[in-house]
């Protein structure tokens, strides 16, 4: 499959079978196209937790209403000291950890799996719930797992803008 058309084919995920747990290969998988992602100078400054016990995925249920009864979920948070900081003074943490969140989605989308990137959450919650990420700032949740049977992209998926209206040749 082309880039594209693996692109095309990703859809948010809002309803989940929540009987079919992801298998460990696939899981897996997803952790290695994290790992495969760009960084600034390649510093890799974010950490991510696989939220996959009952307990887990009863706290990420108590932060978000947005996991959609997903049977797993990835947390994503970087190290603002791990990060490259450029000259100005921007650190680059949010956007490592945003490139890695989009190789979640694509192969969840490439392995048959739905996903969610998850940014309403409550992120004190999330911290107070998971100690583990202090230290770390967070920048997504990610829900995963096979769709249910009714599952469908939303209106939203096909309202893209046209690209006269976000592309300015100069
Ligand atoms: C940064 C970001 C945050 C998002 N947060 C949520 C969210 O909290 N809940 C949700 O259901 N979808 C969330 N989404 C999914 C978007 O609503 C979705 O990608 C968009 O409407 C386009 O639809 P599509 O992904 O099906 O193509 C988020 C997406 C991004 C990139």
């Amino acid at each position: 499959m082309s880039f594209l058309d693996m692109a095309k084919a990703r859809w948010t995920c809002r309803d989940y079978d929540p009987a079919k747990p992801v298998e460990q290969e696939k899981i897996d998988a997803i952790l290695q196209a994290i790992a495969l992602a760009p960084t600034a100078k390649n510093f890799q400054p974010f950490r991510v937790w696989v939220a996959q016990s009952d307990e887990a995925m009863e706290k990420v249920r108590q932060v978000t209403p947005c996991s959609y009864g997903a049977p797993l979920a990835f947390i994503i948070a970087y190290s603002a000291d791990e990060a490259f900081l450029r000259g100005d003074g921007k650190n680059f943490g949010e956007i490592d950890a945003s490139i890695a969140g989009t190789h979640i989605i694509l192969e969840a989308s490439d392995l048959g799996l739905g996903s969610t990137w998850i940014g309403a959450y409550d992120a004190a919650k999330l911290h107070e719930l998971f100690p583990e990420l202090e230290g770390y700032v967070d920048v997504a949740l990610f829900a995963v797992g096979y769709p249910s049977a009714s599952a469908q992209p939303s209106p939203k998926h096909s309202a893209s803008k046209s690209l006269d209206d976000i592309v300015t040749f100069i």
